[in-house]
């Protein structure tokens, strides 16, 4: 029988952070084929925000370790002082700001040595143990695939909403066995950098002579100007309830300036912000925003994170213009940069035809994966 004991890797604890980092990387490396990871730093960083929730951890390291009286915030003992093989690992999040239904973002790997023994459920049913103790009554979880040969000769099950699939492999089967369910579907779509010369500033000229005479863009490296926060906040707060999400039970966040701003100088502690907004001419109001993110550690592939334009905005092509505009911005400043990758519900036409204009091609598919506890 494989003997392991559960605990809790805390951010201070370095030896464990890089256990972790060193999973994750294999985790990536067998399902991708690269390394798609954080830097340690950034997993550290990840840990201690508490902008909008608590991240927690959970560490299957081999053996038993001392009792300690020094139980941490979820009843585990805190991993050991000193180095001890990690067979496993569950991190995930307990949103505060909204969304207090939720366990977002379980994110679950087992070191291929130490599969089928048990490892999987044993992390899983700690997070059911402190999803109920913390009030929690759904689970939600992703699964990754590689768009490959491989993955495609398996069977495929397709996401409730009937848009995209994703193949049944060991890990689709390990979470059927634990009574998630497929809840939605994400493409995961890749833009190979540089774009070609010329790209951006036709989309940018093309977009503009449409959206040109009511609207103008801004850009900026580093945090949302203080007199844009508000409006800011108003977008994300729109992206959490305007983005298609299928049956995964997302409520919509609650988000205010100073949300906007510690978000921010978060990612700044490990990176490079760039970022785009539409103005109305005539109200000033902001009416889009599109957010991408460049890892200090890895400026090789920057990451995507929001964009949306408001509804009352749509149809004048400020998606296509923002992001035109701040992919330049980017590419001008980091020629480092080799491809971005972005995840888009499948179902989400409009902004797979902006993508797809801008170059972006499939790469891969999520599964969004939901548990209801009780
Ligand atoms: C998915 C994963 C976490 C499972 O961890 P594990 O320690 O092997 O899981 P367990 O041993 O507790 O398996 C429990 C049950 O799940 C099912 N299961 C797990 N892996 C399976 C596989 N490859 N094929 C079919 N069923 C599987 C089985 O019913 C198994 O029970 P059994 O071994 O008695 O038949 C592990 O394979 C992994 O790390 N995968 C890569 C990371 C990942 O993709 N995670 C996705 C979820 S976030």
């Amino acid at each position: 029988m494989l003997e392991f004991t559960l605990v809790e890797a805390h951010p201070d604890s370095s030896w464990a952070l890089e256990a972790y980092h060193e999973l994750d990387v294999a985790h990536t490396l067998e399902v991708f084929g690269e390394d798609l990871t954080m830097s340690v730093d950034r997993v550290r960083n990840y840990l201690l925000s508490q902008e909008s929730g608590l991240h927690g951890l959970l560490l299957a390291v081999a053996g038993t370790v001392p009792a300690s009286e020094r139980l941490g915030r979820f009843g585990l003992p805190p991993a050991p002082e000193q180095p001890v093989p990690v067979l496993g690992a569950a991190q995930f999040t307990l949103p505060t700001a909204d969304n207090q239904h939720l366990v977002d973002d379980l994110f679950l790997t087992v070191a291929a040595t130490s599969r089928r023994r048990g490892v999987g459920t044993a992390l899983l049913d700690q997070v059911c143990r402190i999803a109920e103790v913390s009030g929690r009554d759904t689970v939600l979880t992703w699964s990754e695939h590689l768009l490959a040969p491989a993955t495609a000769a398996l069977p495929q099950l397709t996401a409730p909403t009937g848009s995209g699939s994703v193949p049944v492999d060991g890990n689709v089967r390990f979470l059927q066995a634990k009574g998630f369910e497929l809840a939605q579907v994400e493409r995961q779509s890749r833009l190979v950098l540089p774009t070609p010369s010329g790209l951006l500033e036709r989309l940018h000229a093309e977009a503009e002579a449409v959206a040109g005479r009511d609207y103008q863009v801004v850009s900026w490296r580093g945090e949302v100007p203080e007199e844009h926060l508000d409006a800011v906040a108003k977008l994300y707060q729109a992206m959490s309830s305007d983005a298609p999400v299928g049956d995964i039970d997302f409520r919509t966040e609650n988000w205010d300036a100073e949300r906007v701003r510690e978000h921010d100088r978060r990612l700044l502690l490990t990176g490079d912000l760039i970022q785009t907004i539409a103005l109305s001419r005539a109200s000033g109001e902001v009416a889009g925003l599109t957010v991408l993110f460049v890892p200090e550690a890895s400026p090789e592939r920057p990451e995507q994170y929001t964009t949306v334009v408001l509804e009352s905005h749509r149809g004048h092509r400020l998606g296509l213009w923002i992001k035109s505009a701040n992919l330049k911005l980017m590419e001008d400043g980091f020629p480092q940069a080799r491809y971005i990758d972005t995840w888009n519900a499948d179902e989400n036409g409009h902004m797979l035809a902006i993508n797809t204009a801008l170059g972006y091609r499939p790469h891969g598919a999520t599964g969004g994966w939901q548990r209801r506890l009780g």
